[in-house]
């Protein structure tokens, strides 16, 4: 896809790697509207950016209705919907059974499922129907939507159960949604980063980072955001990548802890 003058609505846009993949996308040249559950973060986050290219919109992505208004505000403010990168996600780490072999809550699983992967679907069904008002472009194009898993969904670690359930999810939707909106010239990607420097790792125990640093193979250090936000550009301007995820991971195989 041919990026001048398009839109992106980027959810999890605030922080890390939306955040990143905003500031890219900005400095191409294209329009974004920022979707992110952290209000006051987001309103700091423009008056920062000082452009008229972006906008911010509180938004849970977990809910129907916070979500379509969203992209109602999205289409009156910019016109169009041309790109959609789910980043919105939270990284919760529970072990099935505690110290005590308490079994853990189960609105700890279902809160990871529903964020992560539910609130996947529901960010690129709405975005979806939005794309396919756009005309195609001259390859019958219409629109590009990229997912966010990790490789907890291929070796999740003690703990992640709920966590990997849910990128697992959003791997496995892939080819079925690029499936089901091929016919309307949308392509559905997803990304499976590793350890990436955010606030979401940073956050972390500084023991647990180093811990997951010694098992990426090369470069050993963490992702950088940027590197996050050039592969999405790399996937919305490459026409033929389409229901593939790709690993961003230095190599990282995970072990069980
Ligand atoms: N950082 C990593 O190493 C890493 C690795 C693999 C996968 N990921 C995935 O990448 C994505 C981005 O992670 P990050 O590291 O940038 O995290 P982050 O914590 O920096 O950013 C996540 C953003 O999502 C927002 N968010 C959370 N719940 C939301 C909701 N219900 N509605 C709207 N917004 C919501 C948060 O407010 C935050 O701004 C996540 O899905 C995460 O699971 C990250």
């Amino acid at each position: 896809m041919d990026t001048e003058n398009k839109v992106a609505v980027v959810t999890g846009g605030v922080s890390g790697l939306g955040r990143a993949t905003s500031n890219e996308l900005l400095k191409r040249g294209m329009k974004v509207v920022i979707l992110d559950l952290n209000a006051e973060q987001g309103q700091a986050l423009i008056a920062e950016l000082q452009s008229d290219n972006v906008c911010f919109i509180a938004t849970d992505v977990t809910d129907e209705a916070s979500v379509q208004n969203a992209f109602e505000k999205a289409l009156e403010q910019f016109k169009r919907v041309d790109i959609c990168i789910n980043c919105a996600g939270i990284a919760p780490a529970k072990k099935v059974l505690n110290k005590e072999n308490k079994a853990q809550a189960l609105s700890a699983f279902s809160l990871a499922i529903q964020i992560n992967l539910i609130g996947s679907f529901n960010v690129a069904r709405v975005a979806a129907e939005k794309m396919a008002l756009n005309a195609p472009d001259v390859n019958g194009e219409r629109g590009v939507i990229i997912n966010t898993a990790s490789v907890a969904a291929y070796d999740g670690q003690m703990g992640q159960t709920a966590y990997a359930a849910s990128k697992g999810g959003i791997v496995a939707m892939t080819l079925p949604m690029a499936r089901d909106l091929a016919s309307t010239g949308i392509r559905v990607n997803t990304i499976a980063p590793g350890i990436m420097g955010t606030p979401m790792l940073l956050a972390m125990p500084e023991k647990v980072q180093n811990t997951l640093v010694e098992n990426i193979q090369f470069p050993k250090r963490m992702g950088f955001p940027n590197e996050f936000a050039r592969l999405s550009l790399h996937i919305i301007e490459n026409a033929y990548i389409n229901a593939e995820t790709i690993r961003l991971d230095g190599a990282i195989r995970m072990p069980a802890k």
